[in-house]
């Protein structure tokens, strides 16, 4: 019996990616300790780019989530968009020469996403049959069509340049058809996210979160991180005063995004807070903790595009507040209200979610914990010719 070997190098940079990496090494665990891996099996092999390196945003996810350690860190740390895109790149370079995977595998749309795509498009490996990987992009073809977003720009070229497109969504499908990809490339998996949410839910019921934050009774839960939010003082004050109005309501517990607190601090918007009791901050969670905080809150206020996904899937009402979203599922199945960042409109949806006439989700299609088999199954398949 012959025996194939095929090298599969996955990138991580970024917090929203660690969820989605999860499912893909836990897919390829499982592949591997099958029937199939007898014969076909796949060496595995991690980068983090280093793009967030708190303990509390990254490396403890991790551990929440059993990741193996990364085989290679690139440590780029923080910078402006160019500054720190170019430098995962020249990071990036030497170790993809070096390693000479078959498959590069990119997840999101986060700054080291389109850097090692960009660099494995272009790299040559100078060997005989194979100049570079086949690149694998798992979240492809979501648009918010906001190209003042920096993760548009990153989801439109990242697409662009990669062989196969996974996508979690019809509208994925739609927006890569209409980009005029052969539909060849893209592949309909469902979510990977999802699948990480299935597999730890029993685990994230035990966290003691709760009670470590003095938690009884119902609360909402905040968080806040896109640039067109934080970056302003006028937006994040408006938010903010918009928020400390909600706490007198409705506890709200924040989880705070080192960028958001600093631009908290560099605004003067502490003493905001210091009069608000029921607005209670707190430090970046781990997955399980958050886990445990989403599934049981009475709601969600967030600009994150994955929160907007996780909330469908637990039926959680979520107030997105943002003028678009690139997951519209969440919208048109899910429990999500995509309503901008008006202090009427937040306050008037989220008196309408406490007074019981919030909407019911459904959960969309193939978001059923299996997307990262689906996913491994085809690279091996539709990637490389094999069973
Ligand atoms: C990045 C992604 C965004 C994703 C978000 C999740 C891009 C363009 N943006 O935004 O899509 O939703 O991650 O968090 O890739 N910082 C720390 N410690 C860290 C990481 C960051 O203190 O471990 C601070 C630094 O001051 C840094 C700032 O946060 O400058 C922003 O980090 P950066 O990686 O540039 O972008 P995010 O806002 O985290």
């Amino acid at each position: 019996m012959n025996h194939t070997e095929i090298k599969l190098m996955s990138i991580a940079g970024a917090r929203p990616n660690f969820m989605k990496l999860a499912s893909i090494a836990h897919a390829v665990h499982t592949h591997n300790a099958s029937a199939s891996g007898q014969t076909v099996s796949i060496k595995h092999v991690i980068v983090h780019t280093g793009q967030h390196y708190d303990e509390k945003m990254s490396h403890q996810f991790f551990d929440d989530l059993g990741i193996p350690k990364p085989d290679i860190n690139l440590e780029v740390g923080s910078g402006t968009h160019a500054c720190q895109t170019a430098e995962i790149m020249k990071r990036f370079e030497p170790v993809l020469l070096q390693e000479s995977p078959d498959a590069l595998l990119v997840v999101g749309d986060v700054n080291s996403t389109i850097a090692c795509t960009l660099v494995a498009a272009k790299i040559d490996y100078g060997l005989s049959g194979r100049r570079r990987p086949v690149i694998i992009h798992v979240e492809a073809g979501l648009r918010s069509f906001d190209h003042g977003m920096p993760e548009e720009v990153n989801r439109i070229l990242t697409d662009r340049i990669s062989d196969m497109l996974f996508i979690t969504e019809e509208s994925g499908l739609i927006n890569l058809q209409n980009e005029g990809v052969a539909p060849g490339k893209i592949h309909f998996s469902g979510n990977v996210m999802i699948d990480t949410l299935c597999r730890h839910l029993v685990k994230a019921k035990n966290s003691n979160i709760k009670n470590r934050l003095g938690i009884t009774g119902s609360y909402g839960l905040v968080t806040l991180h896109r640039p067109s939010n934080v970056d302003s003082p006028d937006a994040l004050r408006s938010l903010l005063e918009c928020l400390a109005g909600i706490s007198q309501r409705l506890r709200l517990i924040f989880p705070v995004h080192p960028r958001t607190r600093g631009k908290i601090q560099e605004f003067g918007l502490l003493p905001l807070l210091d009069v608000a009791p029921g607005l209670q901050l707190a430090e970046p969670l781990g997955y399980l903790d958050f886990l445990h905080l989403t599934s049981n809150a009475t709601l969600v206020l967030t600009d994150s595009g994955g929160i907007q996904e996780e909330t469908t899937y637990l039926n959680v009402p979520c107030i997105t507040l943002r003028e678009n979203t690139e997951r519209p599922v969440t919208v048109t199945v899910g429990s999500n209200y995509l309503i901008g960042v008006e202090p009427g409109r937040i306050i008037e949806t989220v008196e309408k979610i406490l007074s019981g006439q919030g909407k019911q989700s459904r959960i969309p299609e193939l978001w059923d914990g299996k997307a990262g088999e689906r996913i491994v199954r085809d690279i091996l398949v539709h990637g490389f010719g094999l069973a």
